[in-house]
């Protein structure tokens, strides 16, 4: 056995299609080789993305039933309102219907112009809430983040000097610092306790807040457990209670470790913080017992929380990622070392080393996978980060990666070993992988709407 099998057996089932190349050649035709155009019921396997896309247990549906649907003061509520506090030990806690709303409330109170928040790696949504408010999201992870092949643990933390050095150069005008947990943006690599505290420490020295993002908590507090040294044996919520512990507050998208389908949340000691968010959220979301969310959600978020924080879950979920990038690894395929908790992220630059960043070889091999084997990758490269400067010159971003996220609990070894061999065929076949050439492009965020031909 390579890796620790489900612990769980399969009650329902949902039938996906195996469609053929012809089809396939003809939705990518259709969707102007974009794999976000295909609709979903010809996908054999998705790994688009790891968000909303688990699968509930028996319990969380249960818990859908005893859902309480009042207005104001809802059962459903005050269940999801303890097990916050239980987990993260603060007092305030404020629903959301997903992780970028808790952003959105938080950034647009504390950001101004001329402010600048920080984090080891801002994802996109964290970022872009940021911006919009006119202020400077800062990344400052360790160095070794840039390093794909670097098969270090902790890639996912602060620099703690850069950190040090911009606090104290600019304390007045930095409203808050946060830790992404696990850092996403960054490959899924987990952030050490050892980081985390003495990122508070400095926090703390200067008067900063310190908050953390936490929608993959449970996975970073797994790589504490087995990998830093006086947590082994401890049981995982105790680990999240002392991460926690060490912040002044936290927002999540209970769409990854909460194994919901929707849903977040935004948790905090600061009172008045709290109720100046509270105010917004009754404006864009909605009352602050249900903040956006069905009675039924708040139900299962509270249960997912703690079904998240499960031992034996925990070691087959980060087993299955990894087993997905031991095989490509075994395949000779370059991948981002090491494997970080809910994705495995290919380095589309040394699978195509023909195609050059202008010609995408990320989003080539997207296609090319979709293509070979009805499998959604993402594109993390040049489509979704480059631009063109003043001479329109392609600039490229560092990296040139295929995310393959892997929902929780939806697919078993069997997929996860279509998805490496097929990867592993497809190796053996790069010479045939084409460049692409955009033919369409929005002004913003153009990788969702993007139109392509291949070229040469
Ligand atoms: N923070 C992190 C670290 C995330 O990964 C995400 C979403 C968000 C915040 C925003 O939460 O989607 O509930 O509004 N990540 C998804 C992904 C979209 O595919 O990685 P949301």
């Amino acid at each position: 056995m390579r890796f620790p099998a489900e612990p769980f057996r399969i009650k329902v089932v949902e039938k996906i299609r195996r469609t053929t190349r012809d089809e396939r050649e003809e939705l990518l035709g259709r969707a102007g080789l974009n794999v976000f155009m295909i609709p979903s019921d010809a996908i054999y396997v998705d790994l688009l993305t790891d968000s909303g896309t688990g699968a509930m247990s028996d319990q969380q549906w249960a818990g859908l039933m005893i859902g309480d649907e009042s207005y104001a003061g809802s059962k459903s509520f005050f269940k999801f309102e303890t097990a916050v506090r239980d987990i993260t030990g603060y007092p305030f806690v404020t629903p959301t219907h997903q992780g970028r709303v808790a952003e959105n409330l938080l950034f647009s109170t504390i950001c101004e112009k001329g402010k600048t928040v920080i984090s080891n790696t801002h994802f996109d949504t964290t970022r872009a809430n940021v911006e919009m408010n006119n202020a400077v999201a800062l990344d400052l992870p360790v160095k070794e983040a840039y390093d794909p092949q670097l098969g270090k643990l902790w890639k996912g933390n602060m620099d703690l000097d850069k950190l040090e050095h911009e606090l104290k150069k600019n304390r007045d005008n930095i409203p808050l610092v946060v830790m992404t947990v696990t850092n996403n943006s960054a490959g899924g690599q987990p952030v050490s306790m050892e980081n985390i505290r003495a990122s508070s420490r400095i926090c703390k020295q200067y008067g900063v807040p310190f908050f953390i993002d936490c929608a993959r908590f449970a996975e970073n507090c797994w790589f504490i457990h087995e990998f830093e040294p006086g947590y082994k044996g401890k049981p995982i919520i105790e680990i999240a209670r002392e991460l926690f512990s060490h912040a002044d507050g936290c927002w999540m998208s209970a769409k990854k470790d909460a194994l919901v389908n929707i849903g977040g949340f935004i948790a905090m000691n600061d009172v008045e913080l709290a109720r100046k968010l509270q105010q917004k959220l009754i404006l864009i979301e909605g009352f602050p017992t249900y903040g956006g969310l069905a009675g039924r959600d708040l139900e299962a978020v509270a249960i997912g929380l703690y079904e998240g924080m499960e031992i034996e879950y925990l070691q087959y979920r980060t087993a299955q990622v990894k087993y997905l990038g031991d095989m490509l690894l075994d395949a000779g395929i370059s991948i981002v070392r090491p494997v970080g908790g809910h994705a495995v992220f290919i380095d589309a630059k040394t699978l195509c080393p023909h195609i050059p960043a202008e010609q995408f070889p990320g989003v080539a091999v997207t296609v090319a996978l979709y293509r070979e084997a009805g499998v959604r990758g993402v594109e993390i490269g040049s489509l979704m980060f480059g631009h063109k400067d003043k001479d329109g010159k392609h600039v490229a971003p560092p990296l040139e990666l295929v995310r393959l996220a892997i929902p929780r609990r939806v697919y078993t070894t069997a997929h996860i070993t279509y998805v490496a061999e097929s990867l592993a065929e497809l190796y053996n076949n790069r010479s045939k992988i084409k460049g692409l050439a955009l033919t369409y492009e929005a002004p913003v965020l153009r990788h969702f709407t993007a139109r392509m031909e291949e070229v040469g």
